[in-house]
């Protein structure tokens, strides 16, 4: 599986911040147990809160990667246009890993509502919008690493050996 991170943020792209929920998803992605992940960008493509260029980035990863996960602007000010932005690009949206991430993450803290992060998918990579922070991508990240093989198998049309996808090719 390949995984690609694309980090939205101004300062973080101005370079007056230092990129941290980023490469978090670059280590949790190359460390999980779960995933049969490799990260094929050396590091995250960081970009602006700008419709434009996160579609541009979005549509850039979509060619080599199977997964592409963002971090940042998810949430209500006036800058955060990653779900507009990811909203046009997506042709399917995928409710049920929307709502099994912001369940996660009502769990554990109740300011997760102030998330608007979709998922969706485009051809057949799947895009995960996660929030800015690197407790957020964390608890994120954990929401819906269990699903990422079997659902990158079946968008893949590809064989990932579990019991489901047995039944169905019968
Ligand atoms: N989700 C999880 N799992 N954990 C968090 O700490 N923080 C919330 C929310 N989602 C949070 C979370 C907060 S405080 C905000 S403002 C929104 O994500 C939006 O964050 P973003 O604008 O950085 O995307």
């Amino acid at each position: 599986m390949r995984v690609s991170v694309v980090t939205v943020s101004d300062s973080c792209h101005a370079g007056t911040r230092t990129d941290e929920s980023g490469p978090k998803l670059v280590e949790l992605v190359d460390t999980s147990q779960k995933v049969n992940a490799t990260v094929n960008v050396g590091s995250p493509t960081v970009v602006p809160d700008d419709v434009t260029a996160i579609q541009e980035a979005l549509l850039e990863n979509c060619k080599n990667s199977d997964v592409i996960i963002t971090t940042g602007g998810t949430g209500f000010s006036k800058r955060d246009v990653t779900p507009e932005a990811t909203l046009e690009i997506v042709e399917r949206r995928c409710s049920g890993l929307e709502i099994a991430m912001h369940t996660a993450s009502m769990r554990i803290t109740p300011m997760a509502a102030l998330s608007r992060a979709i998922i969706g998918i485009r051809g057949s990579t799947l895009i995960i919008n996660m929030p800015g922070s690197v407790k957020a991508v964390k608890e994120c990240w954990e929401a819906v690493e269990p699903v990422l093989n079997h659902a990158i198998a079946l968008l893949k049309d590809a064989d990932d050996g579990t019991e489901h996808q047995k039944m169905m090719k019968k």
